[in-house]
């Protein structure tokens, strides 16, 4: 069975958006037999798409499976690089794994990594990060963009404002973004973003934004000691999410958002980062390595540094610690 054939044929019926299309219709498109176009449907079906066969009329795509299988994202996805090239595999112990080593075997920049569930799957600061089977988006993004290492932490401020825009359109959900790398609902984390450098000498090789989205998730879904801090998309408002919608659109926001911070800075992004935030303007405790800030968060640079006024009037400028608020 030519698999590109069966991935164009879901493509076109997905484009159709509910119209049938003829099997001689396919038949010509595709150089082959009507006979052929009928077993790559039967192919589709057997992947759990329903596809109605009308007499006369043709084909109608009625339903698609719930996975991220790029055959069911990528027909409808609208960038010019991000997720072009994807590897999607069942189940694996983590995306960022997979991706860091796709990265050094030379994957495409944009190249994006896809699972329905991850056995290892990490956060910051090495913490576990809970992936449960079908239930979320586990995913990493191996982007080359030609800057200097240092400008990598800004990249986790674009991902955060790029996740916040695609949960707003998909769901209507308001997200909020706690520094530096937390999307919040209700206060209760549904989005945490982990981003990871491959450089040398020559600059940055790779960089690899792991992004992880609680979409379907049911409290019981989660494990005992993130119950209280976590929470998806659908325990917000009962509504089960579609997890293709939403990669796309996630995909979509993040090339246009990286392209905007790669032409013009940070300046723009910075604006809406500061929009979304729930953290500044606010009294936050920063824990640290080796010390823990009490004070106002007033704001970011345009390098993404926290600053961080403490009650001794002292401006502290925070790259990384947890915040508590
Ligand atoms: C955090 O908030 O600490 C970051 C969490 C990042 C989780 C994602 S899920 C996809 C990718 N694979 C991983 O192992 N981690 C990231």
């Amino acid at each position: 069975m030519n698999i590109t054939v069966t991935h164009e044929l879901a493509k076109r019926l997905m484009e159709a958006g509910g119209e049938a299309l003829s099997g001689q219709y396919l038949a010509d498109e595709f150089g082959i037999s009507r006979t052929a176009v009928w077993k790559h449907i039967k192919e589709l079906e057997e992947k759990g798409y329903t596809i109605e066969s009308i007499k006369k009329r043709g084909y109608i795509l009625k339903e698609i499976p719930d996975t991220l299988e790029p055959i069911a994202i990528q027909p409808l996805l609208k960038t010019a690089k991000i997720g072009q090239v994807m590897e999607y595999i069942d189940s694996c112990p983590s995306t960022q794994i997979l991706a860091h080593k796709f990265a050094q075997e030379g994957a495409p920049d944009g190249t994006v990594v896809l699972t329905e569930t991850q056995t290892a799957g990490r956060g910051r600061l090495a913490r576990k990060w809970d992936s449960a089977p079908q239930k979320g988006i586990w995913m990493s993004v191996i982007l080359r963009p030609d800057v200097v290492p240092q400008k990598a932490p800004q990249f986790t401020l674009v991902a955060a404002v790029a996740v916040v825009r695609a949960i707003e359109e998909v769901t209507g959900l308001k997200p909020e973004i706690k520094w530096p790398n937390d999307i919040l609902l209700n206060g209760r984390k549904c989005t945490g973003i982990l981003t990871e450098l491959q450089s040398d000498a020559d600059g940055i090789q790779a960089l690899i934004i792991g992004i992880g989205m609680n979409a379907n998730q049911e409290l019981e879904d989660f494990s005992p000691e993130v119950r209280d801090i976590a929470t998806s998309l659908k325990m917000m408002d009962g509504k089960t999410v579609d997890r293709q919608e939403l990669v796309r659109s996630l995909l979509f926001y993040l090339e246009q958002y990286t392209n905007l911070y790669i032409e013009q800075g940070f300046k723009m992004l910075k604006i809406m980062w500061e929009s979304y935030s729930s953290t500044i303007g606010r009294p936050v405790r920063a824990r640290m390595a080796k010390e823990t800030l009490e004070g106002i968060a007033e704001g970011i640079t345009d390098e993404g540094v926290l600053q961080l006024r403490t009650n001794d009037g002292k401006l502290h400028g925070i790259y990384s610690a947890d915040i508590e608020m």
